[in-house]
Formats: structure tokens, C-alpha cells, sequence
């Protein structure tokens, strides 16, 4: 989605900008721009296309030290110069960047034109930009308060003023914001991969509040105009964590990452002697953890299926009710929040609009939420009442793969910690803490298998259309698969449950449609292998994932991973579909990182 970043101090402000629109690229946009504050007034640059579009475009002596840019992918109006940020108004002394909804701009449109003004967009944006530049307090800070308390909707912006060129404003409301302090120099962005390489010292900013940022450092205010005096916060995130060093792109650096970044995950939180999980920032006690006797979980596309995989864990470690639900639907169906219900909300980005949503609609009712979050500082891990950090660091790539991983390693630990609390013994504890500690290296013997799985995967590039099937544990994985697949690869790839094939989808089966059957060694082996019969039969090309020994026929195209317990074998099953849909897309010779029509973090409904 849309990306902000901006920049005041020594340097010059659009190499700078450039730079961190670039390292937002992975969120999905179709326009970029910049507007640098000069000795001459302001300049603005906007392209259709890549932000390196947008560079080739600038003019060679651009020496302004205080600018914005963004990315933008199209909401209100196609994706055109004219709609690309920022945003003037129409003297061009006021520069708008903004990310979000405003939901009365169109009424706000008719009452400027009204008054004469005219739109050289079809954004929204650009009412704010004409808003602030009517406005007549004296301040830039007064000026954009006063333009914003006529807008409602959504968003992060932040302005610029030829009359006040020292300085950057910038407000949040329901979209992120964070600000980086430098030595004499401040930057603003969207989203902590614009910043990482300049500082690691940042601010975020909580809805309703705004910030100036100058080269003598930053304010933070709120509406009222009271100051609101945040302290710097220090990320821990490694600039060699957003770089590609020797990966051809990010999905399969951050398939190839999990080995290490599991083992960062688990590091302090598995207590071998007791047997369970050290989750101290659930802030729940065990009498609270004992308390509760259902478990709904919620998150959207790739984190609702972790969570069902979580649901799964959930039920056969601590044998209470536990279920995932989309968080895009729970929000919309005035759904019943129950005292004794503990409430997850799942997402990497932690910035997810439907889950954000949803979180809010639990807190309103009263009820106890907690986040298995990534991104430290995000929304939802800020409006949950405490969670479980992923520790996975940055994911680039718009599909999601360690981050599935790691959240659903995160529900293990939360199985394994609500279990101890009730029936499940030490040694069943320890028997899941020995699985969790075998995760990196098992991890890295399927990764290792890569050329057999890219061999697979040219095998099934081809298909126009495919089947992920698996049962029970192995559905939600199946369904992981399929989306992988389709996102990456541009396929038809529908998930089903292996037991519901014969009840109609049987229909499809042909030697043109493949199924890719979730086969584990575990008590459900020989009713999987029979349906797989079903598909053989009726000429169904065939690919098991599956562990050693289950299938004896060197006929049949398998890829194998290594035997965990099998409570935790969704999370390495996971593993080699990751690989299948990179190397099928890669096949294909797909734009795999920024797949067409999706964006990284979906903060609009
Ligand atoms: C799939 C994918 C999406 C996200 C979903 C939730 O590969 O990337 O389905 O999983 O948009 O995003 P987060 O986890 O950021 O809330």
C-alpha cells in the first residue's frame, strides 16, 4: 500500500527520499513522487511506475534540504501522474503526502469548488492540500489542525510550507507514522524499512497525534495542541535484514532466513524444566491463563491460516475449544464477546485494517486481546492488551512466508503455556520444547532440498489450475499452499479438506489438474492415502509432501520433511510449499517479490 517518507536536515533531502521510497517499493504502488523545499520554493516530481522511474526523472542539481515522497497505489482515482503525491495546492506553496481514506472528500471537493477552487486530481489528498492552504492560523502546526478537524476518515500525512521551509508536520490517524531521529536530522516514513539505514532511534506516533520535525529535532502534540512529549524509542533491526545480499529476491532470502530466525524466536522462551513457554508479554498469570475456556482467533489471507493451524495446536496441547476466523468477517457481524474467551489478533505487519478493526471491536466490548505480532511497535501490538512478539525481523517480499512460520511457532508456545496450565504433564511439555528446539535445523534440511523442489515445481508450473488437499492439522497447511501458489504464480489453486474430495470436487480430476496432497505420518496416513487413490485413479497427476517411509513408490513425485511431533509438523510442512510456488513463479518468469493487484500490509478496507 502507499508509503511515506520525508526528510529534514544537512543532506540533501531527495537522494534521501529517493532511498526510502525505494525500501517501500515491496508494500505494492503505482506512482511515486517527491517534493523538495529549495532557496527557490518548492519543486515537485511525480511518475507513473517504479520509484526508480522517478529518479531517472530529476533534474541533476536538486539541493533542497527538507522534502517529502510516497508511493501510492490508486484508491481514489487511477493511477496518473495528476493523482500521484504529492499533492499542491493550487499556489503550490503547500505539499501534501498522505496515506489512508478521507471519507468526506468528496462533499469537502464540492464545498471548495464551490468557492472557487480548482482540482487538478481525483484525490483526496489534494483537498487537504487546499484545506491547509486557506486556513488562516498562523502556524503550519495551527493550519493543518484547523484542515483537519473537517476531515474524517483515515490517515498518515505529512506537509510542507514555502513560508515555513525549517519544518515537516506530520499527523496520524488510523494509518502509521513514525518518526527517525538523526544527528540534526529528522526523518518521517510510513513504515521502518525507510529508516533503517539512517537511524535506529525512532517515534511512533499514536492516532490523534501529530509531530514537527526540524533539523533541532522533533515535537510531538495533540489536537488540543498539548505537547505530548515522546521519548525516542531504540529499534532492534539490522540493515542487512532489508538487503538482499545473495538472493535473487526477497521471498527466497526470507524462506532461507528461517532456520535462524526461528531459532532468534524461541531463544529464552522455552523453560525445559517445567516444561512450557516463558511468554512474559502476555501480562497473564496463571490463574488468568487458566480462566479462560475458549480461544478465538483472528487475522486475515495468510495469518487467519496460522491461526487456524494455531487453532489446531490450541485444542490438542491444552484440550480447550479454540477457532480462527477471519478478521475482515468478524468485524462486520456485531460478533458476541465472551468474558472467558481469550481473543488473538495474528499479523505480521501488524498494521492489517480488518484486524486492527477487530482488536478495536473486542477491546470495546470488554474483552481480553492479545497480539502474535512482528512488526514491534505496530498498531495492534500497541492496542492488544499484551502479546507475543515474532522476532522474524523484516519481511519485504508481499508474500508472506517466515512470518506464517513464526506465527504459527508463536501459537505452539501458546498451546504449550495454556496446556501446562491445565492437564498437559511435564513430560508432554518437554516433549514439545525438544520439537520446538528441533525446528531451525530440521528447517534447514528441507531448505537444502531446493533443487529437487524447483524440479517439482517446473512440473506443476505449467497446470492452469490445482488442488492443495490435506485433513484436520493438515488443512490449514493445504490452504497456505494453495495461496502461496496462486499469489506468487498466478494459478488457480483451491484448497480442500483431503476427506471432501469424493463429495464433489472429485469432478475436476483429470491428467490436466494436479493435486498437491499434505500427506503426514501420523494417524490419518492411511485414509490420506486412500483418497490420494481416488485422484490416482482418474489419471490426477499426483506431488505428496510428506515425511520418510510413508510412500514407498519411487514413482510417485514426493518431497519429503524431516518427522516432528505431530503438533508441530504444520510448521515444516509449510516449508516446501513456500519453495514450490517461488520456484513455479520463478518458472514462470514472474514478478515474484510485488505480485500484480496486492500490496504488503492492506491498511484500507
Ligand atoms: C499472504 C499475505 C496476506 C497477509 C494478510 C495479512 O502471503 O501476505 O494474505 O497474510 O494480508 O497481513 P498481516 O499479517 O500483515 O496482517
Amino acid at each position: 500500500m502507499c508509503g511515506i517518507v520525508g526528510y529534514v536536515g544537512n543532506q540533501k533531502a531527495a537522494p534521501v527520499l529517493i532511498e526510502g521510497l525505494a525500501r517501500l517499493e515491496y508494500r505494492g504502488y503505482d506512482s511515486a513522487g517527491i517534493a523538495i523545499l529549495g532557496v527557490g520554493g518548492t519543486q515537485v516530481f511525480r511518475k507513473v511506475g517504479r520509484v526508480r522511474d522517478l529518479e531517472a526523472s530529476l533534474p541533476k542539481r536538486l539541493t533542497g534540504r527538507v522534502g517529502i515522497g510516497h508511493t501510492r497505489w490508486a484508491t481514489h482515482g487511477p493511477a496518473t501522474e495528476a493523482n500521484a503525491h504529492p499533492q499542491t495546492s493550487a499556489d503550490g506553496r503547500i505539499s501534501v503526502v498522505h496515506n489512508g481514506i478521507i471519507d468526506n472528500a468528496a462533499a469537502l471537493r464540492e464545498r471548495l469548488a464551490a468557492r472557487g477552487v480548482t482540482f487538478t486530481s481525483d484525490t483526496d489528498t489534494e483537498v487537504i492540500a487546499h484545506l491547509i492552504a486557506r486556513s488562516e492560523a498562523g502556524t503550519l502546526e495551527a493550519a493543518v489542525l484547523d484542515a483537519l478537524s473537517r476531515v474524517t476518515g483515515t490517515y498518515a500525512l505529512a506537509v510542507i510550507d514555502e513560508r515555513h521551509p525549517d519544518r515537516i508536520v506530520a499527523a496520524r490517524n488510523g494509518s502509521p507514522l513514525i518518526l527517525g531521529v538523526g544527528d540534526h536530522e529528522m526523518f518521517i516514513a510510513s513504515d521502518l524499512a525507510a529508516l533503517v539505514r539512517h537511524t535506529t532511534s525512532v517515534v511512533h506516533l499514536d492516532d490523534g497525534e501529530l509531530a514537527t520535525v526540524t533539523t533541532a529535532g522533533f515535537r510531538t502534540f495533540s489536537r488540543e495542541q498539548e505537547n505530548t512529549a515522546k521519548a525516542p524509542t531504540s529499534v532492534d533491526i539490522d540493515i542487512e535484514e532489508v538487503d538482499l545480499a545473495e538472493h535473487q529476491h526477497y521471498m527466497h532470502k526470507e524462506i532461507f532466513d528461517q532456520p535462524y530466525s526461528i531459532e532468534r524466536m524461541l531463544r529464552g522462551r522455552l523453560d525445559e524444566r517445567f516444561g512450557t513457554a516463558r511468554l512474559d508479554g502476555l501480562n497473564l498469570g496463571p490463574r488468568e491463563l487458566r480462566g479462560f475456556r475458549r480461544v478465538k482467533i483472528l487475522g486475515c489471507g495468510s495469518a487467519y491460516y496460522a491461526g487456524q493451524i494455531g487453532a489446531s495446536m490450541i485444542e490438542e496441547l491444552a484440550r480447550i475449544p479454540a477457532d480462527a476466523e477471519p478478521a475482515s468477517e468478524f468485524r462486520y457481524r456485531n460478533p458476541i464477546i465472551e468474558p472467558d474467551t481469550l481473543y488473538v489478533a495474528v499479523s505480521q505487519s501488524g498494521e492489517t485494517a480488518d484486524t486492527a478493526f477487530a482488536v478495536q471491536e473486542v477491546k470495546r466490548k470488554g474483552g481480553e486481546i492479545i497480539g502474535l505480532v512482528n512488526v514491534v511497535g505496530s498498531t495492534i501490538a500497541r492496542d492488544s492488551d499484551g502479546g507475543v512478539y515474532l522476532h522474524a525481523g523484516p519481511e519485504i517480499a508481499v508474500a508472506s512466508t517466515k512470518a506464517l512460520t513464526h506465527m504459527a511457532t508463536g501459537f505452539a508456545m501458546l498451546a504449550l503455556l495454556l496446556g501446562r496450565v491445565r492437564d498437559l504433564s511435564i513430560s508432554d511439555g518437554q516433549r514439545i520444547i525438544a520439537g520446538l528446539q528441533s525446528l531451525p535445523g530440521q528447517i534447514k534440511e528441507i531448505v537444502s532440498e531446493e533443487a529437487h523442489i524447483a524440479a517439482v515445481a517446473g512440473g506443476l508450473a505449467g497446470a492452469q489450475s490445482l488442488f492443495f488437499i490435506g485433513r484436520v492439522r493438515g488443512f490449514p497447511v493445504a490452504r497456505e499452499g494453495a495461496q502461496k501458489f496462486k499469489e506468487v504464480s498466478y494459478r488457480h489453486a483451491e484448497a480442500y479438506q483431503t476427506s471432501e474430495l469424493k463429495h464433489g470436487p472429485l469432478a475436476l480430476i483429470d491428467e490436466t489438474m494436479p493435486t498437491v496432497s499434505i500427506l503426514p505420518d501420523d494417524e490419518l496416513t492411511d485414509r490420506n492415502l486412500a483418497a490420494l487413490q481416488q485422484v490416482t485413479a482418474r489419471n490426477g497427476p499426483i506431488v505428496v509432501i510428506t515425511h520418510p517411509g510413508v510412500i514407498d513408490d519411487p514413482a510417485i513425485p514426493q518431497i519429503t520433511v524431516p518427522k516432528n511431533e505431530s503438533e508441530l509438523d504444520p510448521i515444516l510442512l509449510t516449508i516446501p510449499l513456500q519453495l514450490l510456488a517461488y520456484h513455479a513463479a520463478l518458472a514462470l518468469g514472474l514478478d515474484i517479490d510485488k505480485p500484480r493487484n496486492l500490496a504488503k500490509s492492506v491498511t484500507v478496507e
